[in-house]
């Protein structure tokens, strides 16, 4: 672990179980982000992946199922223990922080096809480190495709004090627990999220400002209208060049 203690790791430790359970289901997740990030990586048949802050395995049991090999990993040892009794085959998970280098050795490098972070890098300050981790793991032309809160949608919801560069922010989680949740986090300006992936080696390919998908109007009809008018994610395709 870092020196600095990863900021999320104690909320996603109080969350992992509910997360686990709701968010296969919850508007935020199953009807924005998990078909938006599904769409991004494509035909991922014989493709080897790494998953960085995999929570309880979800998008890693779709590329499974979809015919690819994961190896993936997170910060909060629950999620991980999650993700191994979610994915029994085809994957292998670790306990890491993503701040920090990983423990994989040279012999990883280049190994990947793709590296994938659903709603997870956004817990970490500089990117310097992740970025040149997932960067040293891909393959020549190796896709990193991610999502993360949208600068505007983040704006709104946590209010920082001043829209420039990375600031600390905290929110209160009431939909995923009975008991609400202080989740830390990090809000970032659009240029604290471009500047990184082109200062370690990646070319841009895609920004999409992701909406809710359809089916969601008719379930649930205020959150389709809200995340309709302003985004809450956004999902970056990335190239190794
Ligand atoms: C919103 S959850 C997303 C989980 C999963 N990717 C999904 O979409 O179902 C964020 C995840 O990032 C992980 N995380 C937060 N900080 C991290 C860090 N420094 N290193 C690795 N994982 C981290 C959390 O433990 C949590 O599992």
């Amino acid at each position: 672990m870092s020196e600095n203690k990863p900021i999320a790791l104690e909320a996603y430790e109080l969350l992992a179980e509910s997360f686990d359970r709701l968010a296969p289901s919850k508007a935020e997740n199953a009807y924005i982000e998990q078909p938006a990030m599904r769409k991004a990586v494509g035909e991922v048949r014989g493709l080897k992946i790494f998953e960085a802050g995999c929570g309880p395995g979800i998008l890693a049991e779709y590329l499974i199922h979809e015919g690819a090999k994961v190896v993936g990993y997170d910060v909060s040892p629950k999620m991980i223990e999650l993700a191994k009794k979610r994915n029994q085959k085809n994957a292998m998970f670790f306990v890491a922080d993503g701040a920090i280098p990983l423990p994989l050795d040279t012999s990883h490098n280049g190994q990947f096809d793709m590296v994938v972070a659903s709603l997870a890098i956004d817990y970490i300050k500089d990117w310097s480190i992740p970025l040149a981790e997932f960067h040293r793991l891909l393959k020549p032309k190796g896709k990193f495709i991610f999502t993360i809160q949208h600068p505007l949608g983040s704006w709104n919801w946590y209010k920082p004090e001043c829209a420039f560069g990375v600031q600390y922010v905290e929110a209160t989680w009431k939909g995923f627990n009975q008991e609400p949740v202080v989740m830390p986090d990090y809000y970032r300006s659009f240029e604290e999220v471009i500047n990184p992936l082109i200062n370690a080696g990646f070319k841009i390919k895609k920004i999409e400002d992701l909406k809710p998908i359809d089916a969601l109007r008719t379930l649930d009809p205020f959150k389709f209208g809200k995340f309709s008018k302003l985004a809450s994610f956004m999902c970056v395709i990335v190239e190794k060049e």
